[in-house]
């Protein structure tokens, strides 16, 4: 079995929701940490909260929607550790919009935060730990929408399919060249985290207040949305010990709402016949997307 204790993690998104249940988690574990997030006060809780069990533990504040931001990140961590055996990113933002609504700059935003910000880590942390003895892990947080669609979030979807696509992809590299690391990549459907809080996570560079689309219906409602679906979602608690369990198991693909895996089974089904997306058929799936696993 794989032993996280005294290796380094070196977790996106530390501040809210997955990267923070997941930072705490190794840190139960004895890991050593390296942390990073946008935002600063929340990052400091988790180092505050991380320094309380004992570990080990440094915060770096990084806009992950910039490369130089990554390539500081990793090199600040490899400054102070020397090595990284567990790379886990998890920040990320959720946008809804219609695209016939959606500002460009918001999918340029989305592609940066939730796609790029893993493609520039990836590229740096896969040579560091093909260097090192023993094996690497890199878990890429995608989501049920990398693998199922629905209606009125196509740059997310967008965002998550190209995740899970390049997670598989580099995972084929990896494996030809019988590399010691191992992808993994976690699709869950809602979770109760601070995603609808992602405005608050908003850069400057794609920040344009004369927008009308900003006071919008069409954008006040998706954020209405955001707020039901998420609020209503699994707990958080035991999501991070499903993750651990999972990179100890080596699972690539990593799933939290078992209801789901018919849609995702009916999806596959449906491409070689021809049939696309069904409305009247999505109905009693989107039911799932809130169910509670016990775990
Ligand atoms: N919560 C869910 O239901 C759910 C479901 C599927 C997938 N996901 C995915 O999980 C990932 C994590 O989201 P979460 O649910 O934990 O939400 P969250 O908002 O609780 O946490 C996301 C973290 O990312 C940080 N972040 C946002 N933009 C950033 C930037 N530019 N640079 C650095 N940090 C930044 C935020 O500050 C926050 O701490 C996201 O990619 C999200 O799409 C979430």
């Amino acid at each position: 079995m794989k032993v996280f204790k005294n290796k380094v993690a070196l977790i996106t998104g530390a501040g809210h929701g997955f990267g923070r249940a997941l930072s705490l988690e190794a840190a139960q574990r004895g890991m050593k940490l390296a942390i990073a997030d946008i935002d600063k006060k929340a990052l400091n809780k988790t180092e505050n909260d991380i320094k309380k069990t004992g570990a080990k533990v440094i915060s770096i504040p990084t806009d992950v929607t910039e490369e130089k931001d990554i390539d500081a990140m990793v090199k600040k961590t490899m400054a102070e550790y020397g090595e990284i055996n567990l790379l886990i990113n998890s920040a990320g933002v959720a946008i809804p919009g219609p695209i016939w609504e959606l500002p460009t700059r918001d999918w340029e935003w989305i592609l940066h935060a939730d796609l790029m910000s893993q493609v520039w880590a990836l590229k740096r942390v896969i040579p560091i730990m093909r260097k090192q003895k023993g094996h690497g892990d890199i878990l890429n947080v995608a989501s049920m929408a990398g693998l199922i669609t629905s209606p009125l979030m196509p740059a997310y979807y967008a965002t998550k399919f190209a995740v899970v696509g390049m997670t598989e992809a580099v995972e084929y590299d990896l494996q030809a060249e019988e590399a010691n690391v191992g992808l993994h990549v976690f699709c869950p459907a809602f979770v109760q985290t601070d995603l609808y809080h992602t405005e608050e996570h908003r850069p400057e560079k794609y920040t344009d207040k004369s927008d009308p689309y900003y006071s919008s219906e069409i954008f006040k409602e998706g954020q209405k949305q955001a707020k039901k679906d998420i609020t209503t979602g699994m707990p958080l608690d035991n999501v991070p010990k499903i993750i651990f369990k999972a990179l100890e198991d080596d699972k690539f693909y990593i799933l939290t709402h078992p209801g789901m895996n018919p849609a995702i089974v009916a999806r596959a089904k449906n491409i070689p016949s021809g049939k696309g997306p069904d409305l009247k058929a999505l109905a009693p799936f989107m039911e799932e997307t809130h169910e509670v696993e016990e775990g």
